[in-house]
């Protein structure tokens, strides 16, 4: 009986392929590093910033009266992106100053609102009273309204709040 002999395996050709393997595990890993490394980073460097929001114009104003107006807030919390609607009270000085402050009470956060005929900002919730720069003058609120940055638009008379 006969046997066959099969020759040896060429030792250039299985170097050639132990390299292409790694070759190939080499980038899927790499890729997979970048992958992971894109998810952990990117969150944390596009953390909620503040920036400045239109809130309006000059001429939507009216002198020494707090007028409402609601600005859209984005919200960036890891990957999870939305805008929160959120009232600030605009005080213009008649000339190029305005003023603005949040119209959460800093009591326990109820909405305050402009009563023009008392003119004094009130809380629904518990009878808290603030005076049309939101100081305190009534009720339970611990201080004033936070205060809001503003600035006005030379060229388009538009007002910019910080949030
Ligand atoms: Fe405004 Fe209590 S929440 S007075």
């Amino acid at each position: 009986m006969e046997q066959s002999v099969q020759p040896a395996p060429d030792p250039s050709r299985r170097r050639t392929l132990s390299v292409l393997v790694n070759a190939v595990g080499a980038t899927i890993g790499g890729a997979l590093a970048t992958l992971l490394g894109v998810f952990a980073v990117r969150p944390g460097a596009t953390a909620s910033r503040e920036r400045w929001l239109r809130a309006g114009t000059l001429d939507d104003l009216i002198p020494d009266v707090p007028v409402p107006r609601v600005v859209a807030v984005p919200r960036v919390d890891g990957w999870y992106r939305a805008r929160a609607r959120e009232t600030v009270f605009l005080i213009w000085n008649g000339a190029r100053d305005v003023t603005a402050f949040s119209a959460t009470c800093t009591h326990l956060g109820c909405q305050v609102h402009w009563d023009g005929a008392a003119k004094r900002l009130i809380c629904p919730c518990h009878g808290g009273a603030y005076d049309a720069a939101g100081r305190v003058i009534e009720g339970p609120p611990p201080r004033p309204l936070d205060t809001v940055a503003t600035r006005v638009d030379a060229g388009s008379r538009a007002v910019l709040v910080r949030r």
